[in-house]
């Protein structure tokens, strides 16, 4: 069981800058990869059709004799993790959250922003994040309906995309926030750019690390920790997966090879 791969799903590349950290912070895990390209983006979906596509990807990494799953996503982590853990219960299950409790620690000015999806910031679960963790300090949210879908199609610069972040940027900044929080797994890639857009002071703030530092506590605590060698990373597509291997190369430390996921 040691040996068992690790699923981890996204409603398409986003979850791939996840991805990256548990394969820095775990070496010796084999890992798997879906993206649901074909319904990206979850962002604007109902949460009934984002728990239906978590109950598939599931299913599918069961089949594949995964040990662990992260889910890659935070808009299909706030639909969804509730019953894969009660369908799942075998299972360390991680999921993610935009990282409000580590923001409001960090803001010496008070005010935080957190740029999302529009499903994540109206969920139930993140209000009930605020009420937890950001009592005292002022939180401004942007979703960011479109972004998702350039860096799908590979832009992590074009002009286009630069006026869109710029326009979910500027209100941020205007109100005083000195840490933004990336609460969507896709948003790390646009970092560089971000950089570019905001002062030197404002930090940026996303849950990928953390998200591995959970799976390996997870692991450790039922000794499942993979002895290693990994095998190579796979990855699944629900669109074309040609289009997928073409961006992997961009936004993965190598190419891959990417089967048709159609289910
Ligand atoms: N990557 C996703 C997230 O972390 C969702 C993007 C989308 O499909 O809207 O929220």
């Amino acid at each position: 069981m040691r040996e068992a791969p690790i699923g981890v799903f996204d409603s398409g590349v986003g979850g791939l800058s996840v991805l990256a950290e548990i394969q820095r912070l775990l070496p010796d895990e084999t890992l798997l990869y879906v993206a649901d390209c074909g319904n990206v983006p979850y962002g604007e979906k109902t949460p009934e059709f984002i728990r239906q596509r978590c109950s598939v990807m599931a299913s599918f990494f069961q089949r594949q004799g995964a040990k662990a799953l992260v889910l890659a996503c935070n808009t299909a982590t706030v639909a969804g993790v509730a019953e894969l853990r009660r369908d799942y219960p075998q299972w360390p299950i991680v999921g993610m959250e935009p990282a409000v409790k580590p923001a409001a620690a960090a803001t010496r000015s008070g005010v935080v922003g957190v740029l999302a999806t529009t499903g994540t910031l109206q969920s139930a679960k993140f209000a009930a994040l605020l009420d937890r963790f950001a009592a005292d300090v002022r939180v401004i949210t942007q979703p960011c309906p479109g972004l998702v879908e350039l860096i799908e199609g590979g832009d992590l610069h074009s002009p286009a995309l630069c006026k869109l972040l710029q326009g979910y940027v500027q209100p941020l900044l205007d109100a005083g926030c000195d840490t933004i929080i990336l609460g969507c797994t896709h948003y790390p890639f646009l970092k560089p750019l971000l950089k570019q857009m905001i002062p030197g002071h404002i930090s940026l703030i996303d849950t990928g690390a953390a998200v591995a530092r959970q799976l390996q506590r997870l692991l450790a605590e039922r000794e499942l920790l993979a002895p290693g060698p990994a095998r190579a990373a796979q990855f699944w597509s629900s669109a074309d997966p040609k289009h997928f291997s073409n961006i992997l190369p961009l936004l993965w430390n190598s190419a891959g090879v990417v089967r048709s996921f159609d289910l």
